[in-house]
């Protein structure tokens, strides 16, 4: 078990700054996925712990050793890669086997390892087989055991189940988390599968155009996402957001307008003037239906464009236009709202939406998260 730490890292491709002064420490033992949209840096990062790139400045200090100029093979470190990499040629026994063959182990010493990993992943019946003959679940396996065999300091995923398909990755999710749970070994995860993250992370990083814009357990970023970015990427359905105005400041209250709104009144934020763009954001789960006669402060009008009955809960995709809403699940003009339960409406259908105040988040001009800390559930 090692610890990992990225000190004020930068990367440049030619011409492109990929990393931007990255400052993270990854205590030994901990399961930290990073996260952030395609392009934003993540196999960058990886590869800069793995030393597959080289870095402009900043350093890489593994267990307090500072590696920023090793080799890759003394870093203590094993990737395991969205693509698998297997050897075609060779059977599963001697793919998992590779790394130690390379490192000149000997024989009973590889044998051992094997056979340890083939347990520990379920892949005793597979040894003699070649990849090819493999489900891609087993053959991602198999890359673990890759992995596994050489008793790394600190294992990185770089978006391993990307491949497979989504009951497979959910019962690889399901192993990769006990495998932490069994091994007790760091491992840094990458994904653009906020799910993943959510799910597996002890601690989530967010990555957005190779800077972090957070750190913190899946709970904390979701209640208390720092900005407009996090907000909208963690949560499934998506987080909605409303264009708003401010219309008046006074002491420890201020208010706002939505185009189709009642003015919105909220209390303990700073540093806003009359007239400042804001956004309104509020998750889909905390959208409730409410009676037009009784509708309260934050409610709207608008009507069902389409609905999705998943068994347990119902989502409505809601135009509210005139509403400025913007929701990056069902785009502009629309709003997402989740009902936990099965629900007769129907599309077409005329309604009101509305929400608590206290529910809601409030971003700046600049997309800072402005509402005061919300309570995050106790797990
Ligand atoms: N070898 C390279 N040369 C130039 N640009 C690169 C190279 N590798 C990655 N990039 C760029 O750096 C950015 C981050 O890439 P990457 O770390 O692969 O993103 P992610 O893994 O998050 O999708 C992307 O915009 C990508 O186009
Ligand atoms: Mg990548």
């Amino acid at each position: 078990m090692s610890s990992v730490e990225l000190r004020k890292v930068d990367k440049h491709y030619a011409g492109y700054h990929a990393l931007k002064a990255v400052d993270l420490r990854i205590e030994k033992g901990e399961f930290v996925v990073m996260v952030g949209p395609s392009g934003c840096g993540k196999s960058t990062l990886l590869k800069t712990i793995a030393g597959l790139e080289t870095i402009n400045s900043g350093q890489v200090v593994i267990n307090g050793r500072d590696v920023t100029r090793e080799e890759p093979g003394d870093r203590g470190i094993a990737m395991v890669f969205q693509s698998y990499a297997l050897y075609p040629h060779m059977t599963v026994a001697e793919n998992m086997g590779f790394g130690l063959r390379m490192a000149k182990r000997p024989k009973a010493e590889i044998d051992a390892a094997v056979k340890r990993a083939a347990q520990i992943l379920r892949l005793e019946e597979q040894l003699d087989k070649r990849p090819k003959q493999l489900s891609g679940g087993q053959r991602q396996r198999v890359a673990i055991g890759r992995a596994i065999t050489r008793s790394p300091e600190v294992f990185l995923f770089d978006e391993p189940l990307s491949n497979l398909d989504a009951a497979l990755r959910t019962q690889m999710r399901v192993e990769l988390s006990s495998l932490h749970a069994q091994l007790g070994s760091t491992m840094v995860y990458v994904t653009h599968d906020q799910i993943e993250a959510m799910t597996m992370a002890d601690r989530i990083v967010v990555l957005n155009k190779g800077r972090v814009e957070q750190v913190g357990s899946p709970l904390e970023l979701y209640a208390n996402p720092a900005n407009i970015f996090v907000a909208g990427f963690l949560g499934a359905p998506r987080m909605n957001f409303i264009e708003a105005r401010v219309e008046t400041v006074g002491a420890g209250e201020i208010t706002l307008t939505a185009a189709g709104m009642p003015a919105l009144a909220f209390g303990g934020i700073d540093g806003l003037s009359a007239g400042d763009a804001v956004t309104v954001g509020i998750r889909p789960e905390n959208l409730h239906l409410v009676e037009a006669a009784n509708a309260r402060q934050a409610s709207f009008p608008g009507q069902v464009r389409l609905v999705e009955h998943l068994g347990r809960e119902t989502v409505l995709y809601l135009d509210a236009s005139p509403l400025q809403a913007t929701n990056s699940d069902s785009g502009t003009g629309n709003f997402t709202v989740q009902l936990n339960k099965v629900s007769p409406i129907s599309v077409g259908a005329q309604l009101t939406a509305g929400f608590d105040l206290a529910d809601a988040y409030l971003f700046g001009p600049d997309g800072r998260t402005l509402t005061p800390r919300k309570p995050v559930p106790a797990t």
